[in-house]
């Protein structure tokens, strides 16, 4: 069995990870690591998410947490990765990035920290968004530059980052196309909008666990490619075909786009 360690295991997204990683006879849990000083440090973690125990302890520390790892999950802050990403090096441990919202300069350390080890990006891991994003792409080059693009995400009002890392993702892609630009600045309402601009709507309300929508809008018609995740375990279960898929790999930097073999 391939053990897994889940950094950020008190939040959302690592409390869903550890119970799917429970749930699956491929894989187990190896390490639980929270942020520093966390009241929850110090508990069995199986305990913690209420299936009994797991004799592991929930850990402030990466050095312990990653020490038993085949593979480490990370679901925290971005805040939180530098530190994590050099315990992974220092411990020579595949690593899935799940993390969204990271700054320029963290980027950067994981573009650095590829060269180390096998490192995995994908701030989505479902099979559907890989889907959506090919077939973006796809939409765009086929109905050229006549047609203006327009992503649109409703996430949970939870949500830190806006935004999300899929649609940025979704935005660079299309970027590569000639006719379309990414990050242009905002324009003003009462003039028309300028052509070949990839404009981003967020929404964010309650429990939703995620929308995305790829519209584009033509003289004489509408093309809206949809993904609707929903329910958050989605995102857990591509984690952890992540790590399995990644176990093993050479050093260098992935997306999902490798693990469900739609290499743009
Ligand atoms: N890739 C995907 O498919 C996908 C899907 C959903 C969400 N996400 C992303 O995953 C991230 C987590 O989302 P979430 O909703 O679970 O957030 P969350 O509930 O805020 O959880 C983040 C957790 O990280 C912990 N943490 C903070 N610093 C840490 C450190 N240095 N080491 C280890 N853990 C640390 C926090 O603990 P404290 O409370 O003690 O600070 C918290 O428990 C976000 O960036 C989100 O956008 C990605």
């Amino acid at each position: 069995m391939l053990k897994l360690t889940v950094i950020g295991c008190t939040g959302r997204m690592g409390q869903i990870t550890l119970k799917e990683i429970n749930q699956n006879p491929e894989v187990e849990v190896a390490g639980a690591l929270t942020g520093p000083g966390n009241l929850f440090a110090g508990q069995d973690v199986g305990t913690f998410i209420g299936e009994g125990p797991f004799n592991i302890l929930i850990t402030d520390s990466p050095q312990k947490a990653l020490s038993n790892a085949d593979v480490v999950i990370d679901f925290s802050r971005p805040e939180a990765i530098e530190r994590n990403l050099d315990e992974a090096i220092e411990q020579q441990k595949p690593y899935v990035i799940c993390i969204t919202g990271l700054q320029a300069s963290q980027q950067k350390k994981i573009e650095k920290t590829a060269s180390h080890i096998p490192l995995l990006l994908s701030p989505n891991t479902s099979l559907g968004i890989a889907v959506l994003k090919r077939l973006a792409l796809l939409a765009a080059q086929m109905l050229g530059p006549s047609y203006d693009v327009s992503l649109l995400e409703m996430h949970h009002h939870h949500k830190r980052d806006a935004p999300s890392g899929t649609s940025l993702s979704i935005a660079n892609d299309l970027a590569r196309l000639n006719h379309l630009k990414h990050n242009v600045p905002p324009y003003s309402p009462l003039s028309p909008r300028p052509a070949g601009t990839i404009e981003c709507v967020v929404l964010r309300g309650g429990n939703l666990t995620g929308d995305h929508s790829v519209i584009l809008s033509g003289e004489k018609e509408v093309l809206t490619l949809q993904h609707r995740a929903l329910n958050p375990s989605l995102f857990a279960q591509g984690a952890i075909k992540a790590a399995q898929w990644l176990y093993g790999k050479p050093r260098g930097l992935y997306t999902m786009d490798d693990v469900v073999e739609l290499a743009l």
